[in-house]
């Protein structure tokens, strides 16, 4: 074989080992194909779930590429091609097993190089042939569609793993925005709430001060409101402190604090709200403080815009997936509008979603108005907790 081609085919072996986006390079394959088979034209398809579609040629028209396109091959109904292609090498062809189009393009026999790969057949090349190609000829072409096909299923894992590096990034994002969300709560919570109180307070031990010596009765009134309002700052400082670190969840753990959140929300809103769970594996922390968040969020939205006269929330394990679902008899929305408006200001719903996406789970809003909201919760079990269940 003479040392050019063999250069050639060297030159597009590293090409392919080097490129990211080898899907491009496949005309160029093709064109080297035809001229180590000494043939005027090739055509490369590529498997697509139900068929393959043509992905780059050499040698043909640009109207006969156009009629190739539209006449895609179809390995189930072609059985001596999906044969050929389970073979991991060159194979002759009867183009009569082939459509009418292929046919006219390719001649009465067609020669079939799998591109192929450790663990999936990815497409195939194909040429017109005189049935005598060489041998030393065809073990290169089968080389050929390996490396194409090794450069193929490279260039998918990257793609594959540069997609969820960028879902990872942008969870990581709304996370550090919605905690930056609660902060700003928190600090409202505390300047509104505890530092108003403390003002009030001062305020009236200066007032005592004054009137000690001269009026103590009024003092020991003063002493008593006092009393009172630092009793409503306790309440207060730990209402805040429970609603940043739940300190049932630390002690009890998920459901014992899922049932204290439902009777603290039926207290403070008058909606009938229950819990209805089964026993549960035990979940790592990060799952059940993420659970606990979902159902609060939820609840705090009952709370605010719902207007609901029961509340339930249903938790459940069935096989390797849990379920949560916070579901209320109130006004309902539409969760379609709503996703329009989304942004800092109401980070509710979308940062429920998040907590569940970053578990590996969904969550799914089904509201309309009129007809009550209900939130679903899907999380797969973490595998230790699968193996012990
Ligand atoms: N349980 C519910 N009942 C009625 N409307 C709801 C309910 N939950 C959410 N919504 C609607 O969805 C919107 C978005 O909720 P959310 O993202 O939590 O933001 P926010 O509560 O800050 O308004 C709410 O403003 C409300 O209109
Ligand atoms: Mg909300």
């Amino acid at each position: 074989m003479a040392t050019s081609s063999l250069g050639r085919v060297t030159r597009i072996f590293s090409a392919l080992a080097q490129s990211q986006r080898p899907g491009t390079l496949l005309g160029r394959v093709a064109a080297e194909l035809a001229r180590l088979l000494e043939q005027p034209l090739a055509l490369v398809v590529l498997s697509a779930p139900s068929h393959f579609v043509l992905a780059g040629v050499t040698g043909i028209s640009p109207g006969r590429r156009l009629q190739l396109r539209h006449t895609p091959l179809d390995p189930a109904r072609i059985p001596a091609l999906a044969a050929a292609m389970a073979r991991g090498g060159p194979t002759r062809l009867d183009s009569a097993d082939l459509p009418y189009r292929w046919r006219e393009v390719l001649g009465p026999l067609a020669l079939i190089v799998p591109i192929w790969s450790r663990d999936r057949r990815g497409g195939l090349f194909l040429t017109p042939s005189l049935g005598t190609e060489r041998e030393e000829r065809l073990l290169i072409a089968e080389a050929l569609g390996y490396q194409t096909g090794i450069a193929l299923e490279n260039a998918e894992l990257l793609r594959r793993v540069s997609q969820k590096e960028q879902a990872l990034r942008s969870m990581v994002r709304s996370q550090m925005e919605a905690q930056e969300e609660e902060r700003h709560r928190v600090a409202g919570d505390i300047h509104d709430g505890l530092t108003q109180q403390l003002v009030g307070i001062w305020y009236r031990v200066h007032a005592c001060e004054r009137l000690i010596e001269t009026q103590p009765e009024a003092a020991r009134e003063e002493l008593a409101v006092i009393k009172a309002r630092i009793d409503e700052s306790l309440v207060e400082a730990r209402n805040a402190l429970y609603n940043l670190r739940p300190s049932t969840l630390d002690d009890l753990g998920l459901l014992p604090a899922l049932h204290s959140l439902c009777a603290r929300f039926q207290e403070e809103s008058g909606v009938n709200a229950r819990l209805l769970a089964e026993r549960m594996p035990d979940l790592p922390e990060h799952y059940e403080i993420a659970l606990y968040r979902i159902v609060q969020e939820a609840l705090n939205n009952a709370r605010k815009h719902a207007q609901a006269q029961n509340l339930s929330v249903v938790v459940r394990t069935r096989g390797e997936r849990l379920t949560v679902e916070v579901r209320d008899d109130g006004r309902g929305f539409s969760p379609r509008s709503q996703r329009r408006y989304r942004n800092a200001a109401h980070f509710g719903v979308a940062g429920m979603k998040e907590r569940a996406k970053l578990l590996g789970g969904t969550l799914a809003v089904r509201s309309a108005p009129g007809h009550g909201t209900s939130i679903r919760v899907l999380i797969p079990l973490p595998l230790e907790v699968r193996a012990l269940a």
